[in-house]
């Protein structure tokens, strides 16, 4: 196992920061205006749990759609990675997408599961030497949204990136595009991206995916400052607070918001902060891609488009991506 690193709050992104600085990093966003908090914070123990449940809801169809795609493209995606491949996937978790791709993959070289969550990693590379006793299991331990070291490599393999879920779509712009960069430099010339994206759609069904009607993502929402309470000695009186998400056409992203139901001050580490009834705090940016919104990040990050696969309601991508 290659370890990076061993500190503290893993999350989606992979991201995560020691407390001090992730301290610093709440107080910084809630002296802003408008008052943020950065996404990262959502995926504690109980946020993981909640998340996974979103995935599982009939309103949020971004996982199933995703899944559709790689069980109906597999084997192709697995022909345009060709033979001899090294597959590393960013921010593992679970990692049940991958085995469409490593069951359809022709002697694949090796699988670099790559995580912040040490207890899931450990779990998902053994499983997955189980399956495929031939198959060299290299696992990383590491924040992937930063520069990692790669284990060594069978020589001759194609290098191929493996980043699902849209979570790019959790990155403003100019991060994705600093993103894919580092996946890019990582690859090499000769290597590839399967990137998963969500699509512009329908409002509506937008709206319904981030309010779903069991209210599980205002409680994901909410454990936001929940955890500020249980990590920061916060008194957020969550009864004060109510989930909101919107489509901002404009930016095409959804952002979800906490908002505040009166005017109250609050502590954060001891440190006053105020609000104004009906102030809220952005809590998460999730950006929905059309075509040249899509070839602008890529191409920025030296990538071109090979191949673009999507579902019967063209709700989401999974693409595949080359050096330009
Ligand atoms: C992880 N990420 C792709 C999710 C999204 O849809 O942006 C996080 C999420 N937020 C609310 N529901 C799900």
């Amino acid at each position: 196992m290659t370890t990076r690193t061993g500190n503290a709050a893993g999350n989606r992104l992979g991201a995560y920061s020691a407390p001090d600085a992730l301290r610093a990093e709440v107080l910084r966003g809630l002296a802003n205006r408008p008052k943020a908090l950065p996404p990262k914070l959502f995926y504690d123990r109980v946020g993981a749990r909640l998340f996974e449940e979103i995935c599982e809801l009939p309103e949020y169809y971004l996982t199933r759609t995703e899944l559709s795609i790689l069980e109906e493209r597999a084997p192709q995606i697995a022909e345009r990675c060709g033979e001899h491949v090294a597959l590393i996937e960013y921010g593992s978790g679970a990692g049940i997408k991958v085995r469409l791709l490593l069951d359809e993959l022709e002697n694949p070289a090796a699988y670099v599961p790559v995580d912040i969550s040490m207890e899931q990693l450990v779990a998902v590379a053994a499983e997955r030497a189980r399956q495929y006793p031939r198959l060299r299991v290299a696992p990383v331990h590491a924040d992937y949204t930063t520069r990692f070291l790669l284990p060594a490599l069978p020589p001759g393999a194609r290098r191929v990136a493996f980043f699902p879920g849209s979570t790019i779509g959790n990155l403003h712009p100019a991060e994705a595009t600093a993103f894919l960069s580092r996946i890019r430099a990582t690859v090499g010339h000769e290597g590839a991206l399967i990137l998963g994206v969500d699509r512009g759609k329908d409002i509506d069904v937008l709206h319904a995916a981030y309010n779903d009607s069991s209210g599980v993502t205002a409680a994901f929402n909410l454990n936001l400052l929940a955890r500020l309470n249980r990590e920061f000695g916060a008194t957020f009186d969550l009864r004060t607070f109510r989930h909101r998400a919107h489509f901002n056409e404009a930016a095409s992203r959804i952002e979800m918001h906490l908002e505040s139901l009166v005017g109250q001050r609050v502590h954060v580490a001891g440190v006053p902060i105020d609000f104004a009834r009906g102030e809220t705090i952005l809590t998460e940016c999730s950006y929905k891609y059309d075509r040249p919104f899509l070839e602008d990040v890529v191409r920025a990050a030296g990538f071109s488009i090979e191949q673009l696969w999507t579902d019967e309601q063209d709700w989401f991508w999974v693409g595949f991506l080359v050096p330009a």
